[in-house]
């Protein structure tokens, strides 16, 4: 059972984001999926930190993120939410979740039910009907625009966004979009670093990016990319400041070796 932050608590905040952007100091968001690391990551300030869908890729072990349910995600919520009090926590709305603004609001509270104060879902302009309808019921979300892990079988693969004018056009409108229907933040994934940079300062809400340059108001890693535990794949842009995959595999390795091999007995 997880107890649900009061509203003022959430509105606070969210309004800590937005002053962070105001001052120019970086907003720090990373992924977790389970209460030990929400609330390590709650401890050492993290600004934000987002139950993603990703969960489907570096703890359940599927090729992408469109098998993910909304039982998995609420099950995630709720543990990471039973370890989190001064960040902002956001719950990602998985694949085929939100296909109409009804769908999204039913769904949408429960992943609110489960602990997480903001929702995420991934697309521009196309979801504003949904985006409304959340927000309209008092659900603070979070847009998400650029390359959308969520459309990766459709697209073929996870493909950098903003390198034609019109694309670039087309990300900017969308954050627009997404801003004059009441977004609290924008992900900003995968898009060209000097586009993603433009949206930041056209936007007046945060901008929090991942693979799209430095100059987005704040960033956002999967956690297992920061501290080195799914080896199997590391973005390009992330680099890991521990390895906790070698340590771990030492580990098991030590228990296993001392064992099966025990010093000789006298
Ligand atoms: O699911 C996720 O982890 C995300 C972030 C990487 C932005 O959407």
């Amino acid at each position: 059972m997880v107890t649900a932050m009061p509203a003022t608590v959430t509105k606070e905040k969210l309004a800590r984001l937005s002053a962070l952007k105001a001052t120019g100091e970086k907003i720090a968001a990373l992924t977790a999926y389970d209460y030990p690391t929400g609330r390590i990551l709650d401890e050492q300030g993290v600004d934000l930190i987002l139950v993603g869908d990703s969960v489907g890729m570096v703890v359940l072990g599927f090729e992408d993120t469109t098998s993910v349910t909304m039982e998995m995600m609420v099950h995630h919520i709720a543990a990471c939410a039973r370890g989190v009090k001064n960040a902002l926590l956001a719950g990602d709305f998985p694949y085929q979740s939100y296909e109409t603004p009804a769908q999204a609001l039913e769904n949408g509270r429960r992943l609110l039910d489960a602990g997480a104060e903001a929702v995420k879902l991934e697309g521009g302009t196309s979801q504003i009907a949904k985006i409304e309808a959340l927000i309209g019921a008092g659900i603070p979300v979070i847009g998400h625009i650029g390359m959308l892990p969520q459309r990766v079988r459709e697209e073929g693969g996870y493909k950098k966004k903003g390198k034609t004018t019109e694309d670039a056009g087309r990300l900017l409108q969308s954050a627009r979009d997404l801003e004059t229907a009441g977004v609290s933040a924008i992900v900003l994934e995968g898009i060209v670093a000097r586009v993603a940079a433009g949206i930041t300062e056209e936007c007046a809400v945060p901008t929090i990016g991942i693979g799209s340059g430095p100059d987005c108001d704040g960033q956002i890693l999967v956690v297992h990319d920061l501290l080195g535990s799914f080896p199997w794949f590391q973005p390009p842009f992330a680099t890991p400041k521990a390895e906790l995959a070698v340590e771990t595999s030492e580990a098991v390795r030590a228990f296993v070796g001392e064992l099966k091999s025990p010093p000789l007995q006298r």
